[in-house]
């Protein structure tokens, strides 16, 4: 209903002002928040475009300004900002650096929130939990900043983390957004394609990017976009890449690391399989069962050739293999 959006909205901003208020001019935010951001090399400009913030290391400022102003504490819960149990209620960010996550029109519509030091105890990042107007798998982080250049460029950069995403903006790679750390949806890769049909997945140098990126790549071809991969060194991703290498490298590893899936998957697998025949034979399949994801029959054909090529195999068996994956899928 609109009129309870609408007020959610209003609710949503109203926090993010208070969270960059804290951040700017309260003395905890500046010494704690403020210094944190800038140690990882953010830029004030940034941190603005970003909208920024910091959530103070106490049970309730943010629910007690909300309160203030007239808020209930009903209004608070569906926005996902307070927290209520039997015995009290608290604020759901606190002692936090604060991202906001914008809609497509630049909306807030939810908070990310992360720890300042790494610890076992708590999770590094928490986000805010579904609401009326929080659809987590909509949502891609920074699509209202980039947008823009995502269409000038004709392509997306696709990365893990908000980080990854303000660390590129400000290196002046703009067109790059983050599934937020969950794995790529449907409805993300059809919110991409609004604005161009080329996806390059930039995941993390570790397993878990690795095996995103796999899952990620087989969602983009089976919603019939373009899509190409870039590999980070061990460890690395894009944020700290960046901050390692500078902006001038970065741009050029992001333009000759990029790879074709075909050629990332045949490069990932032949450094697993080696000589052995029966994981050759795995890897082969892998590919041929990723081009069987893309919708479209010229644009199989065109990759079933270069795996050919690339695999140093007869494109007959790739073909015959792909038919019966198409057969046994229809
Ligand atoms: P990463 O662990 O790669 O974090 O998770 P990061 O983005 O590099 O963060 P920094 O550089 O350490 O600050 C990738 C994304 O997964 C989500 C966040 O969206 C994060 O940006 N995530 C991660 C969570 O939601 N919760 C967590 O506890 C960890
Ligand atoms: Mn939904
Ligand atoms: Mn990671
Ligand atoms: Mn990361
Ligand atoms: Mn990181």
């Amino acid at each position: 209903e609109f009129n309870a959006r609408e007020s959610l909205y209003i609710l949503l901003n109203q926090a993010k002002e208070f969270y960059k208020d804290k951040l700017w001019n309260d003395e905890e935010g500046k010494a704690i928040g403020l210094s944190y951001f800038k140690e990882r090399g953010f830029s004030e400009e940034t941190i603005q475009n970003f909208d920024l913030g910091y959530s103070l290391d106490v049970w309730d400022a943010f629910y007690q300004d909300a309160i203030k102003k007239g808020y209930t504490d009903e209004q608070l819960e569906k926005a996902g900002l307070l927290i209520k149990n039997e015995e009290k209620k608290y604020d759901r960010f606190r002692g936090r650096v604060i991202f906001p996550i914008h809609n497509i029109s630049g909306r807030v519509i939810a908070f990310g929130a992360r720890i300042l030091k790494e610890d076992k105890k708590q999770p590094k990042y928490i986000n805010s939990p579904e609401t009326e107007v929080y659809h987590k798998s909509h949502v891609l982080y920074g699509i209202f900043q980039a947008k823009q250049d995502i269409r000038l460029q004709d392509t997306c950069y696709l990365v893990e983390g908000y980080t990854d995403v303000i660390s590129m903006h400000q290196a002046g790679v703009k067109n790059v957004v983050a599934s937020s750390g969950t794995s790529l949806t449907e409805d993300q890769i059809r919110l991409i394609s609004r604005y161009t049909n080329n996806i390059t997945v930039l995941y993390d140098g570790d397993n878990a990017g690795i095996k995103a990126s796999l899952r990620g790549i087989d969602m983009i071809l089976e919603g019939g976009l373009n899509v190409r991969a870039v590999v980070f060194p061990d460890g690395e991703d894009p944020d700290s890449f960046s901050r390692k290498v500078g902006e001038a490298e970065f741009k050029k590893y992001l333009k000759h690391s990029s790879q074709d899936f075909i050629a990332f998957k045949v490069g990932l697998f032949a450094k697993e399989a080696g000589n052995d025949p029966i994981k050759r034979a795995e890897t082969i399949r892998e590919i041929v069962e990723s081009i069987s994801k893309i919708p479209d029959a010229i644009k199989r054909s065109v990759y079933v050739k270069e795996a050919a090529d690339l695999l140093k195999m007869d494109e007959q068996v790739l073909i015959s293999e792909q038919n019966k994956i198409l057969i046994k899928a229809s």
